[in-house]
């Protein structure tokens, strides 16, 4: 049987003064990984969370935290991450300028070492890396805001990646993130998507751990 869909709920567009609850909701959910979007105004034209929220998290969170780095220089605050932590760290193929090292310094600590790609990288420059990473996040908006909308053109980047895993790394696991819904989830699990990421959609519905246990049902 195939592997389940991994589902990531992100925080970023919770409600910040409930966010206990918030977590909560999704210990009791069928969620997978907690994702949580660390920004730092110069990568990304916003600031978000830092690391008293990660550790505030942390001390409630039955569910390993996803962290996602949207910082130049990344590489300064892997140990500090992992400190705090996380179970993944997913740094920007863009922030990188010893990428290679990076990875291993993931590694080396017992995080899941991941890559995220911007909309505009091609996902070929990956090749070199491929076989050393556990996880490379296709965005599917720009980076730095909920609520945005999914760019299409995600669907080919995703096949892509799949393709070139196929020989190198049949065990990556291939995440997005940004404006994730029930409508475009089914078809990007059926282009190779094995983790969905997603904010909005689940923390605007009624009914969060219904919209997560929804995304969780998808087949490949
Ligand atoms: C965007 C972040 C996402 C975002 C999720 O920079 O990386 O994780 O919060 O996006 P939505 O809210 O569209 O699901
Ligand atoms: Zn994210």
């Amino acid at each position: 049987m195939d592997k389940p869909i991994l589902v990531a709920p992100s925080i970023l567009n919770s409600d910040f003064l409930k966010l206990a609850d918030t977590v909560r909701v999704i210990n009791d959910s069928e969620a997978d990984w907690v994702h949580m979007d660390i920004m730092d105004g110069v990568f990304v034209p916003n600031i978000s969370i830092g690391f008293p929220i990660v550790d505030a998290v942390k001390k409630i969170s039955i569910k390993p935290l996803d962290v996602h780095l949207m910082i130049v220089q990344p590489e300064r605050y892997i140990q500090r991450f992992a400190r705090s932590g996380a179970s993944g760290i997913t740094v920007h193929f863009e922030a990188c300028t010893h990428l290679h090292s990076t990875i291993q310094e993931i590694k080396s600590i017992g995080c899941r070492a991941g890559v995220a790609l911007n909309p505009h990288t091609d996902v070929g420059l990956l090749k070199p890396v491929l076989k050393d990473l556990d996880l490379v996040l296709v965005m599917t908006v720009n980076p730095g805001f909920g609520g945005q909308a999914f760019i299409e053109n995600s669907y080919t980047k995703v096949k892509e990646l799949r393709e070139m895993a196929r020989s190198i790394n049949p065990a990556l696991v291939i995440q997005v993130d940004g404006g994730i819904t029930d409508n475009n989830a089914g078809r990007l699990v059926k282009v190779g998507v094995d983790c969905l990421v997603a904010g909005t959609h689940i923390f605007s519905s009624d009914d969060p751990a219904a919209a997560i246990s929804r995304l969780k049902r998808l087949e490949r």
